[in-house]
């Protein structure tokens, strides 16, 4: 029997590319640490960034993982049936092993074999070429071969069948994907002659539930495409929508893990409106609380810049659904849905767990002080008389939290009207216009992998060696981001740094930079790092093997991580660290920049051990 629960599909999933003789790596945090050009892990490569690259990987070139990821690309289709902001996704790589015949075969044979996926309700599109890369009638052609016919595989362009890179730089390819036929009656063309009726908020016909990925190209700052070192493979199944065609369900949200998250809400509801909008109501306080729990298990608090930002948004919105079908947001609410999506996916990501009382102390705050936020909204109403023109509904909506359906019934009550077409106008407007400013903030304020990122992350060790040295050895680190500009460091410690303990610590970061150490790595298991007396982030969870980065004789700085680093330091240039403060209770901050290192780097290869 194929499996249909959603635990059994990921379970058989990773134990059938275990059997084929990948590594099963765990899935990561939702905040990525390898990959400094998104906010967010948004698909199961983004760990695995530096080995798309041409970084060896410590568990070896095949891997599969299950992957939490949250994207928000496509939050206004949220509610229609299958799209998610959180999602997991399933994936199985070759870093420069296999190509595209046995990616594909086991792709056919995954489908086939163990889910018994019936043929004819498979659908392939494939890459119809352009300047940078030629029609990929390789693939189509090995589609063929396994008995897939003609007509059920499409060629379309990069916007459709080419992925990444996530961020503006990166690893990127032509792409294979796989649809399921959930139309009516029998399967009809292709997704490229019968396309999906996108935006539309209808179902498509054709379900997209797999991509494979041919990474051979990295694209860099101009937008050029270059080949990379190596030929990978990165695919990416969601299991939320296998789990919806398996379990033979209308909607994602109806398949089994999710149905209980949905159902403790469809309780709560006084009154919905048509059972239509009810249920996408429904759907966008499931999909965005399973979101924001999540991203709250990870260490973001809601706040109003980038990741706080997006999580602040999702709990709003999902509250501001639950007011349009009448449900009691004081408080209590956002709790207690989180309650229900802890147990349902507890045995599986263990940080909901340990996490809990965080994930409802935030929830709790965020709810209540919103609902502050429409009681002011509300006295600010009373005072207002007469027609209510588009952009002051707009005000309401946006400063104060009204929904328009809220508006438009307090309006009623008071015999004001509402110029609805008004207020669509000036929500495009505004949608345009902060669409534009995320575009720029994420351009300016996200890295690239370039070598600059690779000096900031040599640096990240050397000052986090620094400060165990000058404070103690109580200091660990809670949290590291990077940019093109400046790293950013996290860690424990109880009190402000003083003038001195600062620049002692720029002091022994330059006088490493200036020693011009070799940086090299070994790869070993947690058990060896830790007894060899290699720092990282235990409560991570790692793989199985893990490298070791260790600058000159190791006294020094050696520090678990995946790399990559420069190899030596002198490549670094100068270090001065331009801000400490506090992050939150008992974490400090730091952020730091290098300046005069060469523009070109080489980056540290596996120590040659006798
Ligand atoms: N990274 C690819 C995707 O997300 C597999 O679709």
């Amino acid at each position: 029997m194929p499996p249909t629960l959603t635990d059994d599909i990921r379970q058989a999933y990773l134990d059938f590319f275990e059997v084929k003789n990948h590594a099963v790596i765990p899935g990561t945090s939702l905040i990525p640490e390898n990959d400094p050009t998104v906010l967010f892990t948004t698909a199961g490569m983004h760990p695995l960034v530096p080995y798309l690259l041409g970084e060896p990987h410590p568990e070896g070139q095949r891997l599969a993982s299950c992957q939490k990821c949250v994207r928000t690309q496509d939050i206004d289709e949220v509610g229609d049936e299958s799209h998610l902001t959180f999602f997991e996704m399933l994936g199985n790589w070759s870093l420069g092993d296999y190509f595209k015949e046995e990616a594909i075969q086991l792709s056919f044979e995954f489908f086939t074999e163990i889910l018994e996926i019936p043929l004819q309700k498979l659908a392939i599109t494939c890459f119809a070429g352009d300047k940078d890369a030629p029609k990929d009638e390789e693939s189509a052609n090995i589609w063929k071969k396994f008995g897939i016919p003609s007509e059920r595989i499409g060629f379309l362009p990069k916007k459709d069948n080419w992925w990444g890179p996530a961020g503006k730089t990166g690893p990127c390819g032509p792409d294979t994907e796989m649809f399921y036929w959930i139309g009516e009656g029998n399967p009809k063309g292709n997704p490229a002659t019968h396309p999906p009726s996108s935006g539309s908020g209808q179902a498509s016909d054709w379900l997209e539930i797999w991509n494979d990925v041919f990474m051979q190209y990295n694209k860099n700052v101009d937008g050029i495409f270059t080949s990379l070192k190596q030929k990978n493979v990165d695919t990416g199944m969601g299991l939320e929508r296998v789990a919806q065609v398996l379990q033979g369900v209308e909607s994602v949200y109806e398949t089994d893990r999710m149905k209980p998250i949905f159902k403790v809400i469809q309780d709560c509801v006084v009154s919905g409106s048509t059972p239509l909008t009810m249920t996408r109501h429904i759907r966008i306080i499931v999909d965005h609380l399973k979101a924001a729990t999540f991203i709250i298990a990870d260490g973001v608090e809601p706040s109003n810049v980038d990741r706080g930002y997006i999580l602040r948004r999702l709990i709003r919105r999902a509250i501001r659904s639950a007011k349009q079908l009448g449900i009691k947001t004081n408080g209590s609410f956002c709790p207690d849905v989180a309650d229900v999506i802890h147990l349902e996916y507890l045995s599986v990501y263990p940080e909901l767990n340990y996490k809990l009382d965080e994930i409802f102390n935030i929830l709790k705050k965020e709810e209540q002080q919103f609902h502050q936020t429409l009681t002011e909204g509300l006295k600010h109403f009373k005072k207002m008389s007469g027609p209510i023109d588009g952009i002051t509904a707009f005000h309401l909506y946006d400063t104060y939290g009204f929904p328009l359906e809220l508006t438009k019934e307090l309006a009623a009550e008071k015999g004001q009207t509402v110029d609805e077409a008004g207020f669509a106008k000036a929500f495009e407007e505004h949608q345009k216009l902060s669409r534009k400013g995320a575009e720029k903030k994420f351009a300016g304020g996200l890295a690239d992998h370039s070598a600059e990122t690779t000096k900031l992350h040599t640096a990240t060790h050397l000052l986090n060696a620094a400060l165990r040295k000058v404070l103690g050895n109580h200091v660990q680190q809670k949290g590291s981001n990077i940019t093109a500009e400046r790293l950013r460091f996290d860690f424990n410690h109880p009190d402000k740094l003083t003038p001195e303990q600062i620049k002692e610590v720029e002091h022994l970061v330059n006088d490493a930079i200036k020693k011009n150490e070799p940086v090299s790595y070994h790869i070993t298991t947690v058990d060896g790092a830790k007894k060899e007396g290699a720092i990282g982030v235990f409560d991570e969870r790692y793989g199985q093997e893990v490298k070791v980065y260790v600058v000159g004789d190791g006294t020094f700085s050696k520090e678990i991580c995946g790399g990559p680093h420069v190899a030596r330091t002198g490549m670094i240039g100068t270090f001065k660290i331009i801000k400490e403060e506090s992050s939150s209770a008992g974490i400090r901050r730091i952020k730091a920049v290098v300046e005069g290192g060469p523009e070109e780097i080489d980056v540290a290869k596996e120590e040659q051990r006798a």
